[in-house]
């Protein structure tokens, strides 16, 4: 078989391609933790702004801001006080709007939070709820019981904080409901106000020109009797009356579904295209680690033969780190075990159902662990995130209570505070990371500025490869099952482009015969040197791989092949 020659799309993340995100390549950052321009100690938008040609330099198409709003910031803002304006210590609208302006000139999408399942305790509409009597239509705003028993088929989901999902309100009198902190009442969405009120914040946002939300904990909307209260039918006649309207009003913006969940269950968040536009894997990211540290691609294997198809305008979101625990709700108990003993050895990294740690230290700062990880990220199918730091192999402290190990102050020079604030060490909302071998004063952008081979510089060839190759955002993923179980094999073919990724998974140097009968006559041709390797002919295709290696490959016919560097040329011999 010939394959055609490879498509190279010039006209991709158009502005215009309402399929942008399925090209998109996501930064998430935290305002907080990025850049502190007025010196206060904490992060904000003018220093966001500032920095807006470094993540634009990195190559990725779109921002993931993490919660901005005014809060007590108990849960790092995901306790939303007021849903229509900014926490004063990162500025206010202005800088918002000057922030999102500068954003796109620079081509870059701007994806924020609508964190709707909860708001704080401290929102007026709480407030208000809680003073006013049993039964009227303020309470009804969120979920109230007198008894705490109610709805006990439900789990807890920080399991380290909280006992119950119920709390008692000394004022109201009554238990409220809450899938989080305590601190976090759940809203009622059996409340049609509600829906309409978090409709009107959805368009708030989005009239400001925001591209896309991630709807925050959306399993958990609608509790029922006799349910886990999750991902019910309810919840999601919810999600289509929220994506009719943002049909309705918008083009060409996102919804992200925060849904961790195993994939049958994630699914239906896509609907029939009247949900979310893309959905986080969840299940995948842990068995990225587990296949890596047990040099066996089984678990990667496994979780994408169990992930169902999804419609076509729709995306995975994959991630190797965020802002969160590295969660182990979605493997079995005995994955979990394995996880833990192998990533988590001190227990003080150990929280709730995950483990808090980056991805630089959980792979011992193994450079080739490190590259492999990411490029898996980068082709395996879905849109991937790329979380702050990681790019530099910035470490963690775990030290710090809850999930505020990993969100630690961006090291950018070695200088005061690692030039994320000119405050006074005390004053940061964080310490920063000092010691070795994670310390700013080695791991920072201006040092890696520095060095040709630094991490930093080689993810944004990385980032770079990935964008010129179409099907890895929207191809199909074909895994190849080779006898070495420790080497990954899968094609992803979009259009006339054929890319052939193979992953060495162990330590030691490997061996992997791949059946490309398929294929023959065809040349694969690496992404990163445009170098020709042998023809695929009648016999197993041999590749050898170091450790943690990795190939990108794209198969060309023999007439499309571009010739081989390095390889002398016959006729040249004959004149000389
Ligand atoms: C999911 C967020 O990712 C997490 O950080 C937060 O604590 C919970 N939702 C509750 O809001």
């Amino acid at each position: 078989m010939t394959v055609p020659i490879t498509t190279r799309n010039a006209n991709r993340n158009a502005p215009t391609d309402p399929l942008w995100y399925k090209d998109a390549i996501i930064y998430q950052v935290h305002v907080k933790a990025f850049r502190d321009a007025n010196g206060d100690g904490y992060g904000d938008f003018q220093g966001l702004t500032e920095k807006l040609d470094y993540i634009a330099n990195l190559g990725v198409t779109a921002l993931w801001l993490l919660p901005f709003y005014p809060s007590p910031l108990k849960d790092d803002g995901y306790d939303i006080q007021l849903y229509e304006a900014i926490h004063p210590t990162y500025g206010n609208i202005e800088d918002f709007r000057e922030f999102l302006e500068a954003a796109h000139a620079r081509g870059l999408k701007v994806i924020t939070e609508l964190v709707i399942n909860h708001t704080s305790d401290q929102h007026p509409w709480f407030q208000r709820a809680r003073s006013a009597p049993k039964g009227s239509p303020e309470r009804d705003w969120y979920v109230w019981s007198d008894d705490p028993k109610k709805y006990s088929g439900t789990r807890i989901i920080f399991t380290d904080t909280e006992k119950s999902n119920w709390s008692w309100d000394p004022v109201a009198e009554q238990f409220y409901w809450h899938r989080f902190f305590s601190h976090q009442p759940d809203l009622n969405f059996d409340n049609p106000a509600v829906l309409e009120a978090v409709i009107n914040v959805m368009r708030f946002w989005l009239k400001m020109g925001v591209d896309g939300l991630r709807l925050d904990a959306i399993p958990y909307l609608i509790e029922r009797d006799g349910t886990n209260c999750e991902n019910l039918p309810e919840t999601h006649v919810v999600l289509k009356k929220m994506r009719a309207a943002l049909d309705a009003e918008f083009t060409n913006r996102l919804f992200l579904a925060e849904a961790n969940q195993w994939p049958p269950d994630v699914i239906p968040y896509f609907g029939n295209s009247d949900e979310c536009h893309m959905a986080f894997h969840f299940p995948l990211m842990p068995r990225m680690y587990m296949a890596l540290r047990r040099e066996d691609r089984t678990p990667i294997v496994e979780i994408m033969q169990r992930t169902p198809p999804i419609p076509a305008d729709c995306q995975w979101a994959i991630f190797l780190r965020n802002h969160d625990e590295l969660t182990l709700e979605m493997v079995t108990d005995e994955e979990r075990d394995y996880m833990y003993n192998e990533y988590a050895t001190d227990p003080r990294m150990r929280i709730n159902v995950g483990i808090r740690r980056r991805l630089a230290p959980l792979l011992d700062k193994g450079r080739r662990q490190i590259e492999l990880m990411n490029a898996l990220l980068m082709s395996m199918p879905g849109t991937p995130i790329v979380y702050y730091g990681d790019e530099l192999g910035m470490g963690d402290n775990y030290y710090l209570g809850d999930r505020n190990g990993v969100r630690t102050p961006m090291q950018w020079t070695d200088g005061k505070n690692a030039g994320f604030s000119e405050a006074d060490s005390a004053a940061l909302y964080s310490p920063v990371i000092v010691d070795p071998p994670y310390g700013f004063q080695g791991i920072n952008v201006a040092a890696q500025e520095r060095v040709k081979t630094s991490l930093l510089r080689w993810m944004r060839r990385l980032v770079g490869v990935r964008k010129e190759h179409r099907a890895f955002g929207r191809g199909t993923f074909e895994p190849i099952q080779a006898g070495n179980k420790r080497v990954l094999v899968f094609m992803r073919r979009f259009q006339g482009e054929t890319l052939l990724c193979v992953n060495n998974l162990s330590r030691y140097a490997q061996f992997v015969e791949l059946d490309l009968a398929e294929f023959h006559g065809c040349v694969p041709v690496d992404l990163w040197s445009n170098q020709p390797f042998p023809q695929i002919g009648e016999l197993p295709y041999l590749l050898t791989m170091g450790p943690h290696g990795f190939y990108w490959f794209r198969l060309v016919s023999a007439e499309e092949a571009p010739p081989a560097a390095g390889t002398p040329d016959p006729g040249a011999r004959k004149k000389s």
